[in-house]
Protein backbone atom coordinates (compact mmCIF):
# COMPACT_ATOMS: atom_id res chain seq x y z
CA UNK A 1 0.00 0.00 0.00
CA UNK A 2 1.26 3.60 -0.81
CA UNK A 3 1.25 4.64 2.29
CA UNK A 4 3.74 2.80 3.60
CA UNK A 5 5.71 2.71 0.60
CA UNK A 6 6.10 6.64 1.46
CA UNK A 7 6.13 6.19 5.62
CA UNK A 8 9.61 8.01 5.21
CA UNK A 9 8.40 11.00 4.22
CA UNK A 10 5.12 10.61 6.54
CA UNK A 11 7.61 10.35 9.74
CA UNK A 12 9.88 13.42 8.25
CA UNK A 13 6.30 15.53 8.18
CA UNK A 14 4.78 14.05 11.44
CA UNK A 15 8.71 15.29 13.21
CA UNK A 16 8.55 18.44 11.67
CA UNK A 17 4.97 19.60 12.61
CA UNK A 18 5.82 18.10 16.23
CA UNK A 19 8.84 20.95 16.34
CA UNK A 20 6.57 24.08 14.65
CA UNK A 21 3.63 23.14 17.38
CA UNK A 22 3.84 24.71 20.74
CA UNK A 23 4.47 22.05 23.05
CA UNK A 24 1.06 21.08 25.30
CA UNK A 25 3.10 22.65 28.59
CA UNK A 26 3.24 25.83 26.86
CA UNK A 27 0.78 28.44 28.27
CA UNK A 28 -1.66 28.69 27.53
CA UNK A 29 -1.90 24.75 27.49
CA UNK A 30 -5.60 24.40 26.12
CA UNK A 31 -5.10 25.83 22.48
CA UNK A 32 -2.37 23.78 22.09
CA UNK A 33 -3.68 20.52 23.11
CA UNK A 34 -6.43 21.31 20.99
CA UNK A 35 -3.72 22.15 18.33
CA UNK A 36 -2.06 19.18 18.45
CA UNK A 37 -4.92 16.90 19.67
CA UNK A 38 -6.50 17.31 15.71
CA UNK A 39 -3.11 17.58 14.02
CA UNK A 40 -1.61 14.03 15.42
CA UNK A 41 -5.24 12.29 15.10
CA UNK A 42 -4.07 10.40 12.73
CA UNK A 43 -4.70 12.06 8.87
CA UNK A 44 -3.83 10.62 6.14
CA UNK A 45 -1.30 13.23 5.44
CA UNK A 46 -2.19 13.52 1.65
CA UNK A 47 -1.30 17.07 0.87
CA UNK A 48 1.89 16.98 2.44
CA UNK A 49 2.86 14.01 0.39
CA UNK A 50 1.79 15.25 -3.10
CA UNK A 51 4.02 18.57 -2.62
CA UNK A 52 6.75 16.47 -1.72
CA UNK A 53 5.71 13.86 -4.91
CA UNK A 54 5.12 16.37 -7.13
CA UNK A 55 8.83 18.17 -6.02
CA UNK A 56 10.16 14.83 -6.71
CA UNK A 57 8.48 14.92 -10.45
CA UNK A 58 11.81 17.50 -11.33
CA UNK A 59 13.99 15.71 -8.73
CA UNK A 60 13.74 18.54 -5.96
CA UNK A 61 15.64 17.58 -2.84
CA UNK A 62 13.04 16.76 -0.44
CA UNK A 63 14.23 18.94 2.56
CA UNK A 64 12.94 21.90 0.44
CA UNK A 65 9.22 20.54 0.67
CA UNK A 66 8.78 19.92 4.38
CA UNK A 67 8.37 22.87 5.55
CA UNK A 68 5.46 23.99 3.15
CA UNK A 69 3.95 20.60 3.79
CA UNK A 70 3.87 21.15 7.08
CA UNK A 71 2.27 24.33 6.22
CA UNK A 72 -0.65 22.85 3.99
CA UNK A 73 -1.92 20.12 6.78
CA UNK A 74 -1.93 22.93 9.18
CA UNK A 75 -4.30 24.63 6.93
CA UNK A 76 -6.11 21.45 6.09
CA UNK A 77 -6.85 20.47 9.51
CA UNK A 78 -7.68 23.74 10.42
CA UNK A 79 -10.47 23.28 7.90
CA UNK A 80 -11.56 20.00 9.43
CA UNK A 81 -11.72 21.70 13.12
CA UNK A 82 -14.09 24.24 11.65
CA UNK A 83 -15.89 21.75 9.45
CA UNK A 84 -16.92 19.83 12.10
CA UNK A 85 -18.31 22.59 14.29
CA UNK A 86 -22.12 22.60 15.14
CA UNK A 87 -22.82 25.89 12.92
CA UNK A 88 -21.30 23.93 10.13
CA UNK A 89 -21.27 19.98 9.78
CA UNK A 90 -21.77 19.35 13.43
CA UNK A 91 -19.71 16.15 13.36
CA UNK A 92 -18.94 14.61 16.88
CA UNK A 93 -16.04 12.26 15.30
CA UNK A 94 -13.18 12.95 13.20
CA UNK A 95 -10.23 11.00 12.48
CA UNK A 96 -11.16 8.06 14.96
CA UNK A 97 -11.45 10.30 17.49
CA UNK A 98 -14.34 13.07 19.46
CA UNK A 99 -14.09 16.09 17.44
CA UNK A 100 -12.30 18.99 18.60
CA UNK A 101 -15.29 20.91 20.25
CA UNK A 102 -16.21 17.95 21.66
CA UNK A 103 -13.17 17.47 23.58
CA UNK A 104 -12.42 21.68 24.30
CA UNK A 105 -15.79 22.90 23.79
CA UNK A 106 -16.43 25.77 20.78
CA UNK A 107 -14.41 28.45 21.82
CA UNK A 108 -11.04 26.77 21.64
CA UNK A 109 -11.80 24.67 18.38
CA UNK A 110 -12.75 27.33 16.90
CA UNK A 111 -9.10 29.20 17.90
CA UNK A 112 -7.34 26.21 17.74
CA UNK A 113 -8.46 26.56 13.80
CA UNK A 114 -7.72 30.48 13.84
CA UNK A 115 -4.04 29.24 15.17
CA UNK A 116 -3.37 26.36 12.76
CA UNK A 117 -4.22 28.45 9.82
CA UNK A 118 -1.48 31.53 11.36
CA UNK A 119 0.64 29.11 12.01
CA UNK A 120 0.68 27.83 8.80
CA UNK A 121 1.67 31.52 7.00
CA UNK A 122 3.76 31.96 9.88
CA UNK A 123 6.34 29.57 9.42
CA UNK A 124 5.99 29.77 5.57
CA UNK A 125 7.13 33.51 6.19
CA UNK A 126 9.71 33.55 9.09
CA UNK A 127 13.32 33.22 9.20
CA UNK A 128 14.66 31.16 11.75
CA UNK A 129 13.94 27.60 11.38
CA UNK A 130 17.20 26.25 12.72
CA UNK A 131 16.74 23.34 14.85
CA UNK A 132 19.16 20.33 15.85
CA UNK A 133 16.84 17.59 15.68
CA UNK A 134 15.33 19.19 12.68
CA UNK A 135 18.14 19.99 10.56
CA UNK A 136 16.16 19.71 7.06
CA UNK A 137 14.02 22.35 8.39
CA UNK A 138 16.74 25.21 7.71
CA UNK A 139 16.43 23.78 3.97
CA UNK A 140 13.85 25.66 2.82
CA UNK A 141 15.19 28.96 4.02
CA UNK A 142 18.19 28.90 3.10
CA UNK A 143 17.77 27.50 -0.43
CA UNK A 144 14.21 28.59 -1.61
CA UNK A 145 14.37 32.56 -3.04
CA UNK A 146 12.48 35.09 -1.12
CA UNK A 147 10.69 35.13 -4.63
CA UNK A 148 9.37 31.59 -5.05
CA UNK A 149 8.29 31.86 -1.27
CA UNK A 150 6.16 34.80 -1.64
CA UNK A 151 4.82 32.60 -4.62
CA UNK A 152 4.01 29.80 -2.18
CA UNK A 153 2.81 32.09 0.17
CA UNK A 154 0.23 33.71 -2.41
CA UNK A 155 -0.62 30.32 -3.90
CA UNK A 156 -1.38 28.63 -0.26
CA UNK A 157 -3.37 31.90 0.89
CA UNK A 158 -5.10 32.03 -1.60
CA UNK A 159 -6.47 28.59 -2.01
CA UNK A 160 -7.76 28.40 1.18
CA UNK A 161 -9.23 31.74 0.83
CA UNK A 162 -12.59 33.52 0.30
CA UNK A 163 -11.92 32.24 -3.54
CA UNK A 164 -11.15 28.95 -2.97
CA UNK A 165 -11.86 25.85 0.01
CA UNK A 166 -13.69 28.65 2.03
CA UNK A 167 -15.86 29.95 -1.12
CA UNK A 168 -16.38 25.91 -1.36
CA UNK A 169 -17.49 25.58 2.28
CA UNK A 170 -19.80 28.87 1.75
CA UNK A 171 -22.08 27.28 -0.88
CA UNK A 172 -21.79 23.52 0.60
CA UNK A 173 -23.53 25.19 3.24
CA UNK A 174 -25.99 27.58 1.58
CA UNK A 175 -27.01 24.28 -0.47
CA UNK A 176 -27.61 21.98 1.69
CA UNK A 177 -31.93 20.67 0.93
CA UNK A 178 -31.76 22.52 -2.54
CA UNK A 179 -31.68 21.40 -5.71
CA UNK A 180 -28.85 22.80 -7.59
CA UNK A 181 -27.32 23.08 -10.90
CA UNK A 182 -24.11 20.64 -11.85
CA UNK A 183 -22.57 23.42 -11.90
CA UNK A 184 -22.48 24.57 -8.91
CA UNK A 185 -21.92 21.20 -7.25
CA UNK A 186 -18.23 21.55 -9.59
CA UNK A 187 -18.07 24.80 -8.16
CA UNK A 188 -17.93 23.32 -4.52
CA UNK A 189 -16.16 20.13 -5.16
CA UNK A 190 -12.98 22.09 -7.05
CA UNK A 191 -12.86 24.98 -4.34
CA UNK A 192 -14.10 23.70 -1.11
CA UNK A 193 -11.94 20.30 -1.37
CA UNK A 194 -9.86 21.30 -4.85
CA UNK A 195 -8.60 24.06 -4.37
CA UNK A 196 -5.57 23.10 -1.91
CA UNK A 197 -5.37 19.78 -3.68
CA UNK A 198 -4.78 22.38 -6.64
CA UNK A 199 -2.36 24.09 -4.60
CA UNK A 200 -0.27 21.70 -3.42
CA UNK A 201 0.66 20.67 -7.19
CA UNK A 202 1.71 24.10 -7.86
CA UNK A 203 3.82 24.41 -4.71
CA UNK A 204 5.18 21.03 -5.80
CA UNK A 205 6.19 22.72 -9.09
CA UNK A 206 7.25 25.93 -7.62
CA UNK A 207 9.55 24.17 -5.52
CA UNK A 208 11.06 22.09 -8.00
CA UNK A 209 11.73 25.10 -10.93
CA UNK A 210 9.46 23.49 -13.47
CA UNK A 211 7.98 25.92 -16.58
CA UNK A 212 4.73 27.24 -17.41
CA UNK A 213 3.63 24.24 -19.20
CA UNK A 214 4.74 21.62 -16.34
CA UNK A 215 2.53 24.38 -14.08
CA UNK A 216 -0.13 24.12 -16.41
CA UNK A 217 -0.37 20.41 -17.19
CA UNK A 218 0.12 19.69 -13.22
CA UNK A 219 -2.44 22.51 -12.63
CA UNK A 220 -5.14 20.45 -14.99
CA UNK A 221 -3.87 17.19 -13.48
CA UNK A 222 -4.67 18.47 -9.89
CA UNK A 223 -7.88 19.94 -10.88
CA UNK A 224 -9.33 16.96 -12.24
CA UNK A 225 -8.32 14.80 -8.61
CA UNK A 226 -9.45 17.64 -6.13
CA UNK A 227 -13.12 17.38 -7.69
CA UNK A 228 -13.18 13.73 -7.89
CA UNK A 229 -11.16 13.42 -4.34
CA UNK A 230 -14.57 15.05 -3.04
CA UNK A 231 -17.11 12.95 -4.88
CA UNK A 232 -14.84 9.32 -3.38
CA UNK A 233 -15.63 11.58 0.12
CA UNK A 234 -19.08 11.37 -0.43
CA UNK A 235 -19.42 7.89 -1.77
CA UNK A 236 -17.53 6.98 1.50
CA UNK A 237 -19.81 8.89 3.38
CA UNK A 238 -22.91 6.68 2.07
CA UNK A 239 -20.83 3.39 1.82
CA UNK A 240 -17.75 3.42 3.86
CA UNK A 241 -16.77 1.31 7.21
CA UNK A 242 -17.62 3.73 10.20
CA UNK A 243 -14.42 2.32 11.69
CA UNK A 244 -12.12 2.70 9.45
CA UNK A 245 -13.60 6.33 8.45
CA UNK A 246 -12.94 6.96 11.95
CA UNK A 247 -16.63 9.13 11.75
CA UNK A 248 -20.06 8.85 11.24
CA UNK A 249 -21.20 8.12 7.93
CA UNK A 250 -24.36 9.40 6.64
CA UNK A 251 -23.71 12.88 7.48
CA UNK A 252 -24.99 13.93 4.05
CA UNK A 253 -27.84 12.67 3.75
CA UNK A 254 -28.87 13.88 7.16
CA UNK A 255 -27.78 17.08 6.27
CA UNK A 256 -29.38 17.10 3.42
CA UNK A 257 -26.63 18.02 1.39
CA UNK A 258 -26.27 18.90 -2.26
CA UNK A 259 -23.35 16.33 -3.79
CA UNK A 260 -23.09 14.93 -7.01
CA UNK A 261 -23.78 11.84 -5.87
CA UNK A 262 -27.33 12.88 -4.05
CA UNK A 263 -27.98 14.26 -7.67
CA UNK A 264 -26.75 11.79 -9.96
CA UNK A 265 -26.48 8.68 -7.76
CA UNK A 266 -23.97 6.01 -7.15
CA UNK A 267 -23.50 4.56 -10.68
CA UNK A 268 -22.92 7.94 -12.44
CA UNK A 269 -20.35 8.95 -9.52
CA UNK A 270 -18.31 6.08 -9.91
CA UNK A 271 -18.25 6.38 -13.36
CA UNK A 272 -17.00 9.99 -12.96
CA UNK A 273 -14.48 8.48 -10.93
CA UNK A 274 -13.16 6.26 -13.06
CA UNK A 275 -12.98 9.41 -15.68
CA UNK A 276 -11.20 11.87 -13.84
CA UNK A 277 -8.71 8.62 -12.60
CA UNK A 278 -7.89 7.65 -15.74
CA UNK A 279 -7.37 11.87 -17.30
CA UNK A 280 -5.31 12.53 -14.32
CA UNK A 281 -3.00 9.40 -14.69
CA UNK A 282 -2.74 10.00 -18.64
CA UNK A 283 -1.45 13.79 -17.48
CA UNK A 284 1.25 12.10 -15.47
CA UNK A 285 2.46 9.64 -17.94
CA UNK A 286 4.26 12.86 -19.71
CA UNK A 287 6.81 12.67 -16.68
CA UNK A 288 7.26 8.44 -17.06
CA UNK A 289 9.13 6.81 -14.57
CA UNK A 290 9.55 10.02 -11.97
CA UNK A 291 5.87 10.40 -12.02
CA UNK A 292 5.28 6.43 -10.70
CA UNK A 293 4.77 6.97 -6.64
CA UNK A 294 2.60 9.72 -7.48
CA UNK A 295 0.64 8.06 -9.67
CA UNK A 296 0.34 5.88 -7.07
CA UNK A 297 -1.13 8.17 -4.74
CA UNK A 298 -3.50 9.06 -7.03
CA UNK A 299 -5.18 6.27 -7.47
CA UNK A 300 -5.01 5.51 -3.70
CA UNK A 301 -6.89 9.17 -3.42
CA UNK A 302 -9.75 7.84 -5.78
CA UNK A 303 -10.45 4.17 -4.65
CA UNK A 304 -9.36 4.48 -1.15
CA UNK A 305 -11.52 3.33 2.05
CA UNK A 306 -10.98 5.42 4.43
C1 LIG B 1 -11.16 14.86 4.18
O1 LIG B 1 -9.84 14.89 3.70
C2 LIG B 1 -11.89 16.10 3.90
C3 LIG B 1 -11.99 16.47 2.51
C4 LIG B 1 -11.50 17.60 2.08
C5 LIG B 1 -12.65 15.63 1.54
P1 LIG B 1 -8.89 13.65 3.91
O2 LIG B 1 -9.60 12.39 3.50
O3 LIG B 1 -7.57 13.90 3.26
O4 LIG B 1 -8.73 13.64 5.50
P2 LIG B 1 -7.52 13.24 6.45
O5 LIG B 1 -6.51 14.35 6.37
O6 LIG B 1 -6.95 11.93 6.02
O7 LIG B 1 -8.15 13.17 7.81
C1 LIG C 1 -15.03 18.96 3.70
O1 LIG C 1 -16.10 18.41 3.03
C2 LIG C 1 -14.33 19.96 2.96
C3 LIG C 1 -13.46 20.80 3.82
C4 LIG C 1 -13.03 21.91 3.38
C5 LIG C 1 -13.10 20.42 5.19
P1 LIG C 1 -16.97 17.44 3.94
O2 LIG C 1 -17.73 18.18 4.96
O3 LIG C 1 -17.71 16.50 3.06
O4 LIG C 1 -15.79 16.61 4.66
P2 LIG C 1 -16.00 15.48 5.76
O5 LIG C 1 -16.88 14.44 5.13
O6 LIG C 1 -16.64 16.14 6.93
O7 LIG C 1 -14.62 14.98 6.01
MG1 LIG D 1 -18.60 20.06 5.15
MG1 LIG E 1 -18.02 17.61 7.03
MG1 LIG F 1 -17.91 14.38 3.47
Amino acid sequence: MILDILHEKIHLINQALDYYLPGEEEYPQSINRAMRYSIFAGGKRIRPLLILLVGDLFSSPQEKGILPACAMEMIHTYSLIHDDLPAMDDDDYRRGRLTSHKVFGEAIAILAGDALLTLALEILSREDNNNDDCHYLSVYTKTVSAEVRLKIIAELSKAAGVRGMIGGQVVDLESEGKSISSQTIDYINSHKTGALLVSCFRTGVFLGGGDKDDLERLTACASVIGSAFQIVDDLLDLEGNKVKMGKDLGADIKLNKATYLSRFGLQEAKELRDQKFQQAIKLLDYYGEQAMLLQKLVQFMLYRDY
